[in-house]
């Protein structure tokens, strides 16, 4: 009996749709040759949410994503949704209960600029004649965006706001082991990102990482400064291995990260939680650029950030490595052989523009 596993499927708004269908025939696909099966359910997330049943998330969504292993989810929000009041907004009131609820504390955001794809980088290219690959590790269920007291109230007649940064140490310990592991199968170097010359939750952030780095002797640890480290990042970005850093500081660097990348449009993202039955860790799995509303509905948005989502949800929450192997390297093939969406596309000779279903079909015949 070929296994067989279930997912949830969150398209979401903007160009989620469509770069969407690109992923499940990649699915479709993979299934079949590696000989396993995944059902696939979608539910209404987001704006789209929104417009169908007056809430961001509605419950339906929740159970299915409960009953299911992992979430491929594609990406929320847009101009239509941006006055709503900001906890029901798509973005704050779909993600941010999702991780919460599933537990989802680990995520993993690769910045990777390929080398045929330098020239799409903002960095000058003799800083990263061969590109880079550097792995994001952010923690996502603490820290400064959940912690409480938060709100706005009256103090001496006027408006205070408050937000509360808080870490346990466990949390830490959770987080950091994430990235040792993760460093553990790359190159062995870990960069710690923190604030600890000013605040007393990244004075623990570090001796905790120091502690938990005794049982990984192999990996070379270092320490940066979140200021520092922003400035680094673009000076020498190939120095770089992994990075591991709390939910605020890794919402920035993540940015900055994917944006000297060159392209939003082919970067993967996995939030993970608690390990499953089946031995994998549940995820949610998306594309770390947006929505991306003015090039929605136009076919012209490159669908690798998610298909590779995909791959890491095979790698992640089903175990199914070799499935996941066999998408990166066709997305590799596909970009080797010159296919380019609009945002990687220079012109250069042995280009070969293509609009998503384009990109989707050259990476199928890759596989
Ligand atoms: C992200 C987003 C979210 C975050 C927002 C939309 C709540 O910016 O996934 O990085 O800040 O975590
Ligand atoms: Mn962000």
């Amino acid at each position: 009996m070929p296994q067989s596993h279930r997912i949830a499927v969150l398209p979401g708004d903007g160009i989620g749709p469509e770069v969407m269908v690109e992923a499940l025939k990649v699915l479709n696909a993979v299934t079949k040759s590696h000989n396993f099966t995944v059902e696939h359910e979608t539910y209404l997330v987001g704006g789209a949410a929104i417009d169908a049943t007056g809430g961001p998330l509605p419950e339906d969504t929740v159970k299915g994503c409960e009953a299911a292993e992992a979430i491929l989810f594609g990406s929320v929000g847009g101009p239509k949704w941006e006055n709503l009041p900001p906890n029901i907004q798509p973005e704050r009131g779909a993600l941010l209960p999702i991780r919460k609820h599933f537990g989802l504390y680990a995520n993993l955001r690769p910045g990777v600029c390929h080398p045929a794809l330098t020239h799409a980088s903002p960095v000058k290219n003799e800083l990263i004649p061969n590109g880079f690959n550097v792995l994001c590790v952010r923690e996502l269920t603490g820290g400064i965006y959940f912690g409480q007291p938060k709100g706005i109230e009256e103090r001496n007649g006027e408006p205070v706001a408050i937000d509360t940064m808080v870490y346990a140490k466990s949390e830490i310990v959770r987080i950091a082991k994430v990235a040792f592991e993760a460093a553990m199968g790359r190159d062995k170097r870990l960069c710690s990102i923190d604030k600890a010359n000013v605040l007393s939750n990244s004075v623990l952030w570090r001796e905790t990482v120091e502690e938990v780095a005794k049982d990984y002797p192999e990996v070379k640890l270092s320490h940066l400064y979140v200021d520092n480290a922003a400035m680094q990042i673009i000076r020498r970005a190939p120095d770089f291995d992994v990075l591991v850093t709390g939910n605020l500081f890794g919402d920035i660097i993540s940015d900055e990260m994917a944006m000297i990348s060159g392209s939003l449009g082919m970067l993967p993202s996995a939030s993970l939680g608690k390990t499953t039955e089946s031995g994998g860790n549940f995820g949610l799995f998306e594309p770390s650029g947006g929505s991306a509303p003015d090039i929605a509905g136009q076919g012209i948005a490159n669908p690798i950030a998610q298909i590779l989502s995909l791959a890491m949800l095979l790698r992640y929450s089903l175990g199914q490595a070799a499935a996941a192997d066999s998408i990166d390297q066709a997305v590799e093939k596909a970009i080797g052989a010159g296919f380019r969406t609009g945002d990687i596309f220079t012109g250069a000779e042995g280009e070969i523009k293509v609009g998503t279903t384009g990109m989707g079909r050259a990476i199928l015949e890759n596989l």
